[in-house]
């Protein structure tokens, strides 16, 4: 009689220990397996007693049940206290270092925007913007382009409804501007644009800056002019321009702008595959024909307009071998500027 007894205070004050003692909850649970699981102390520990003699059964019976109960109680006291500690404990560490954020830094073509859009700005000509899904009107009709006529193929484009396309140059903006506002004109239109052209110096989405002048006595020397100031800003200080005659429906007379080669500065290399020089952009002055588009006198004013890829000239001033990387977020390539 007095072993079971023992047997069964021995199994109750080492539980009890046990779980005043734990320190999470996973101790915890692994006390309560193994006293009160199916196959724990206490349980197997009441189900011998039915081997013992009668009279010895009801009070044995008695203090085994009396161990369950406080040890069933003792545990569920230890696990009220674990949660309550789990939900009053500080959430945040105060005291922690802090971790800081990966910062990362703006792409090499908005960066090439800004940089080309503030040395305009600095020469007087203002910033303005202009809608990516173009009318036919805006696109080439009143840019000069006669219906069906081939130079429209050269922009050959994206449709996106009856009339409606992903406009092919940032020209559009020229005569949205002069429809809007009275002479002078001194704007920039930085933007993206669309073609059907895909290869390492082409992509069908790119980025176009287009200007704009219009005021009284505006001639080609000023456009000569402006054109060197920017190059010289942009690429490095002595950078030197000529202008190639050219066609576009829009200007008359109309000229391909060049800068001396980047790379041998002149003398004819690989990059410029022997000339010297680089195309940078298209220019001309204004053709008359568009003032009859927007109601502006002809007799009173001129300007001229260039439209300059972005992608290009980014291409030129970095030393770019394919467009592509400026599109594909390769971190590789966008972290070294
Ligand atoms: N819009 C022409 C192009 O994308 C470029 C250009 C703009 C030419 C302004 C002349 C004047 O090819």
């Amino acid at each position: 009689m007095n072993d079971v007894l023992k047997n069964i205070e021995q199994i109750r004050s080492e539980a009890l220990k046990a779980i005043e003692n734990v320190t999470g909850a996973e101790a915890l649970e692994r006390i309560r397996v193994e006293y009160l699981g199916t196959k724990g102390r206490v349980t197997e520990l009441t189900r011998s007693l039915g081997a013992l003699p009668k009279e010895e059964r009801p009070a044995a019976g008695q203090a085994a049940n009396k161990a369950k109960v406080e040890i069933t109680q003792a545990h569920k006291e230890a696990l009220e206290a674990l949660n309550a500690a789990k939900v009053s404990a500080p959430a945040l560490d105060v005291t922690m270092p802090g971790r800081r954020p990966a910062l990362g830094h703006r792409h090499l073509i908005p960066k090439t925007m800004d940089e080309i859009c503030g040395i305009f700005a600095k020469l007087g000509l203002s910033i303005v913007e202009g809608p990516e899904v173009e009318t036919d009107y805006y696109n080439f009709e009143a840019l000069n382009f006669p219906h069906d006529h081939p130079s429209r193929d050269m922009q050959e484009t994206l449709f996106v409804g009856d009339k409606l396309l992903l406009r092919t140059h940032t020209s559009p903006v020229q005569i949205r501007t002069m429809e809007k506002t009275k002479p002078p004109v001194w704007i920039v239109v930085p933007g993206k644009t669309y073609r059907r052209d895909d290869d390492i110096t082409h992509s069908p989405m790119f980025n176009q800056i287009e200007g704009l002048v219009v005021d009284e006595g505006i001639t080609m020397a000023d456009l000569k002019g402006v054109l060197t100031a920017f190059a010289s800003a942009f690429f490095s200080p002595d950078t030197k321009i000529r202008l190639r005659p050219s066609f576009f429906p829009f200007t008359e007379p109309s000229a391909e702008v060049d800068i001396a080669c980047v790379l041998c500065g002149g003398h004819g290399c690989r990059l410029c595959k022997g000339s010297g020089w680089l195309e940078l952009l298209g220019s001309g002055m204004v053709d008359p024909a568009l003032y009859g588009f927007v109601g502006y006198d002809p007799e009173k004013v001129s300007g001229f307009a260039f439209g300059m890829g972005v992608d290009r000239a980014a291409m030129l001033k970095y030393g770019l071998s394919n467009i592509r990387h400026l599109y594909e977020g390769d971190l590789r390539f966008s972290r070294q500027f």
